[in-house]
């Protein structure tokens, strides 16, 4: 038998895999009970240069390394989102459930460009698509979607169809032309990667309509109507309005509904980009926050943020299903035959910019399936109150301030004694400091002209007293 005979017997031996699997399930096991207990560091604190000494392209060739030290030391490297003082960016700690799934998903391998490539993960994608249509407001059976590989992908998905819908030619086909015909409206606390879908469709990052927001971050309604009569003015073609829901630095949520009014008075595209906040509709409290989401065309929702999935799963669902094979159904007939996409809904490919992609729904539809729709309404819950009862607590004390009141899991906040001379250099060192010695991992953010601290809280395990110990270190700083 040759090397690479025996090799493939052992790397494919289901009883390597068996006892491989359980030694892997007990490091990741040990690793998320001891994170809960609060030890190690949140992120350990190497520098780039120093993890790229750590982690060499020094590859054997006849292999040897042991399968699980090696593991061990990427969890020990790794930033440890299961540890309740992770309150950074909006990444959550997957439910085990869900990354067991993802695993799974990885094992099967699945991708489902096409029916046959995925029959499972195409049916549980298309009904967790109408389930989230459903709590969105949507009519079940007249929507439809795409899970794509990301929020910003997701975004780039929805606006490629409201592009087509708006143009006036077939622009896959024959490009925007002429320049400037084309333009999108969002506030100028959006995403980034709604201006860089901008950029990727050819309308250029200056057809991008930047509109202010109040006091609480939020689009101002004179200001988007303002952006809308001026474009009709110039005969420039508004492909979309994107509102937030909420948005990446604060959470805040824009008036949905009175957006949706001034989009209908315009008929224009509504784009709800609720990557993060999208989330909240598993809940009939929090759903009420999100009114006017029913009346978007089409809307992002991440199940990787507010979801407890493991990155990426995105939810991009259309009120108006045939609209999302407005992009990507051009003829491809060695693989679609050329076919009415509606006729051929279950080749996936036809809606998005992906190809092979992994089981997105395996994650989001067994764990609903598993865990029970009210678990996830619980914790978003929990999440959400668990935010607003951090901002209390921030208002209380003597010389913090709130970016703004939370209206869910992203707080901003500062510390700035009167005595301060430069409070925004004080929160990016103790922001520095903090992260560096291990203790929370947290961000920060630049908002009108001043530095905040930024946590957004989606470990299920934070408490407010980590949060309040929190205030106390920074205090202890200063
Ligand atoms: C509001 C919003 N939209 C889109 C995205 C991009 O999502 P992803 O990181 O899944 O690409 C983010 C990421 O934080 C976000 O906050």
């Amino acid at each position: 038998m040759s090397d690479l005979d025996s090799d493939l017997d052992s790397a494919f031996d289901p009883g390597s895999f068996r006892s491989l699997g359980h030694r892997v399930v007990d490091l990741l096991a040990d690793h998320m009970a001891a994170a809960a207990r609060r030890e190690g560091p949140v992120l350990p604190p190497f520098t780039p240069m120093q993890s790229m000494d750590r982690w060499p392209a020094d590859f054997p060739a006849r292999g040897g390394e042991d399968p699980i030290a090696l593991l061990a030391r990427v969890v020990s490297d790794s930033n440890h989102l299961h540890h309740p003082c992770y309150v950074g960016h909006q990444v959550t700690s997957p439910l085990p459930w869900s990354a067991l799934l993802d695993f799974a998903g990885a094992f099967l391998n699945n991708g489902s460009a096409v029916y046959e490539m995925g029959p499972v993960s195409t049916a549980m994608e298309r009904s967790v698509v109408r389930w989230f249509a459903g709590r969105i407001g949507f009519d079940p059976l007249l929507a439809d979607g795409v899970l794509t590989h990301g929020g910003s992908a997701g975004n780039l998905t929805a606006l490629l169809a409201a592009r087509q819908h708006a143009a006036s030619c077939d622009v896959w086909e024959e490009g925007v032309t002429p320049a400037g015909a084309l333009c999108l409206i969002a506030s100028d606390q959006t995403h980034y990667s709604v201006r860089r879908s901008a950029q990727i469709m050819g309308l250029g990052g200056r057809s991008v309509v930047s509109v202010p927001t109040d006091t609480r971050y939020r689009m101002r309604l004179d200001a988007l109507a303002a952006s809308l009569r001026n474009a009709k003015a110039e005969g420039c073609t508004v492909v979309a309005v994107v509102a937030s829901a909420g948005s990446t630095a604060t959470g805040a949520i824009d008036p949905l509904d009175a957006i949706a009014e001034l989009c209908a008075e315009y008929g224009v595209w509504l784009h709800v980009d609720g990557a993060h906040g999208g989330g909240a509709v598993v809940s009939d409290r929090l759903r009420t926050a999100l009114r006017g989401i029913e009346r978007a065309d089409s809307v992002v929702i991440d199940a990787h943020k507010m979801l407890l999935a493991p990155a990426l799963a995105t939810l991009v669902v259309f009120q108006n299903g045939r609209r999302s094979f407005e992009t990507f159904s051009q003829q491809a007939v060695y693989i679609f035959g050329g076919q009415d996409p509606t006729e051929t809904w279950y080749d996936l490919a036809q809606r998005t910019l992906e190809c092979t992609k992994r089981m997105l729904g395996l994650q989001v539809y067994a764990s609903l399936k598993v865990l029970g729709t009210s678990f996830f309404a619980a914790y978003v819950e929990r999440m959400y109150d668990l935010g607003r009862a951090f901002g209390e607590l921030v208002a209380q004390r003597p010389h913090w301030e709130l970016a703004t009141v939370p209206e869910g899991n992203i707080v901003c906040f500062r510390y700035a004694p009167p005595h301060f001379a430069n409070a925004n250099e004080f929160q990016a060192h103790v922001r520095e400091a903090i992260v560096r010695e291990g203790s929370y991992y947290l961000v920060k953010t630049s908002l009108r002209g001043k530095t905040y601290l930024r946590c957004t809280l989606i470990n299920p395990r934070t408490e407010l007293s980590d949060l309040e110990a929190l205030l106390l270190r920074v205090e202890a700083e200063a």
